[in-house]
């Protein structure tokens, strides 16, 4: 009979592509997917550790499961991912229930993991051992889309971030397995690929040469039937005119850049180490604009920096109305371990941060809404991902430009690209119409 694993995961896509990952080697050795709790023999929590009370998080969450561990004692309670690789056996003094603690390097090994806990009280795996060839056993939730990581781990210790401690230095995949991963997945009938990393924009082979991410993209825009290369995220400071060329030449890499600024003043991408300026920054946004008109720029943003004065945080203010960004993702900052900036002097308070960003969402919201507006009427190639749940009868998929559209139309037309006509504007979605 085969076993059932419920994976509970945090944070972000390259989080969500290591559960697909571990749910495919999971496959091999019998188990599958429940959504329930109570049904699951396995259950693991693939955590992140990126932002805030992570830690917090992750123990509430474990009380939460403890008295289902202790009516069924053969439950395997296992905990996986960033806080794993940082916290280590930590894990087993706080949570003494737990099963199986391994970090971000070790999904390969979780057959083997589970099957010594048939004879040892814990499994604890930690190495920082990268694997090879990840393209085998990956699980799909969606049969046209698909991630492939190119490169893993961060070189670039911006002041605030935990990445480099927990997920560990750059490391490329050769490109030719890559391509090899891509066609296979064509094969399968996937149509949209996302390339993940950290940091895909210094993404390295050296049979490349310096302009290594270009020539990938062009080697994947290659392939027969594929339709739309993704790649999620890239470090402004990297982004060349040669890459911004590539992306407006190849018809098949979507107009869409997210571009992390994290704060709008000199003083504080100083003190981040972001290695860029405001200026370079607005200089490579309009380099993207003039290069391909309409493509879709997103970001991040960091309020309550430690040393952010209130003139700097009004450039954070006055950087969003300068780029008017087509969605942003906001966050208070928050102390991490490892990380420079939580010993800098003038940390903010809450309040303040509090504030700070709700000024932030709510002047976004505006400008979604603004710019959602001004695509109504016009009609684009919408990829339809899902049913949506809340209306009946209606498929929520996106454009190329990311932008998220629900529209009338049946499971017949899930995969397949389809031109819809945008009708509402809403600041977080669009609705539209399919155009016969
Ligand atoms: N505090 C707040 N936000 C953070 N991020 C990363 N580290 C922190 C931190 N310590 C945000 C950045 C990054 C995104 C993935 O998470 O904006 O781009
Ligand atoms: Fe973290 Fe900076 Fe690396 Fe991004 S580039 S993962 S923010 S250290």
């Amino acid at each position: 009979m085969m076993k059932k694993v419920h994976i509970i995961t945090y944070g972000c896509q390259m989080n969500e592509h290591d559960t697909e990952q571990m749910v495919g080697v999971l496959h091999t050795v019998g188990y599958k997917l429940t959504e329930t709790l109570e049904e699951a023999d396995l259950i693991l929590l693939n955590t992140c550790s990126i932002r805030e009370k992570a830690e917090h998080k992750l123990y509430s969450q474990l009380g939460k499961l403890r008295p289902l561990k202790q009516q069924r004692p053969d439950l395997i309670l296992g905990v996986c991912g960033c806080v794993a690789q940082q916290e280590k056996e930590q894990i087993f003094k706080r949570a003494p229930y737990v099963d199986l603690v391994m970090g971000t390097n070790a999904i390969p090994k979780l057959p083997m993991l589970l099957e010594s806990l048939d004879y040892l009280p814990r499994a604890l795996e930690l190495s920082e051992i990268e694997w090879e060839d990840e393209s085998r056993n990956i699980f799909r939730e969606c049969r046209f889309k698909a991630f492939i990581t190119i490169i893993r781990g961060c070189n670039n210790f911006c002041s605030y971030c935990v990445v480099p401690y927990t997920r560990g230095r750059e490391k490329s995949r050769p490109s030719a397995e890559i391509v090899a991963e891509a066609r296979h997945l064509v094969e399968d009938g996937v149509l949209e690929i996302t390339l993940l990393g950290q940091n895909v924009s210094s993404y390295r082979d050296s049979s490349y040469g310096a302009s290594s991410f270009p020539r990938l993209l062009q080697a994947l825009n290659a392939i027969e039937g594929l339709e739309r290369i993704r790649f999620i995220t890239a470090h402004p400071k990297d982004l060349t005119d040669e890459l911004i060329t590539t992306m407006a030449e190849l018809p098949k890499v979507c107009e869409h850049f997210h571009l992390p600024i994290q704060a709008g003043s000199n003083h504080v991408l100083h003190l981040m180490n972001r290695k860029y300026s405001r200026e370079w920054y607005l200089d490579r946004v309009h380099r993207l604009r003039a290069a391909m008109p309409g493509i879709a720029i997103t970001t991040d943003i960091i309020v309550g920096f430690p040393g952010e004065r209130e003139q700097d945080f009004q450039q954070t203010l006055s950087i969003l109305e300068e780029v008017r960004y087509d969605s942003i993702f906001a966050f208070n900052y928050s102390i991490r371990p490892n990380a420079k900036a939580g010993d800098f002097p003038g940390q903010i308070p809450d309040e303040v941060k509090n504030t700070r960003l709700q000024q932030v969402l709510d002047l976004q919201k505006q400008i979604n809404l603004e710019k959602n507006s001004e695509l109504v009427g016009k009609t684009y190639e919408v990829l339809p991902e899902m049913i949506n749940r809340r209306f009946p009868e209606t498929l929520t998929g996106r454009t190329r430009t990311n932008h998220v559209v629900t529209f009338k139309g049946d499971e017949s037309l899930l995969g397949r690209l389809v031109p819809v006509k945008i009708t509402e504007a809403h600041p977080f979605r669009l609705t539209g119409q399919l155009i016969a």
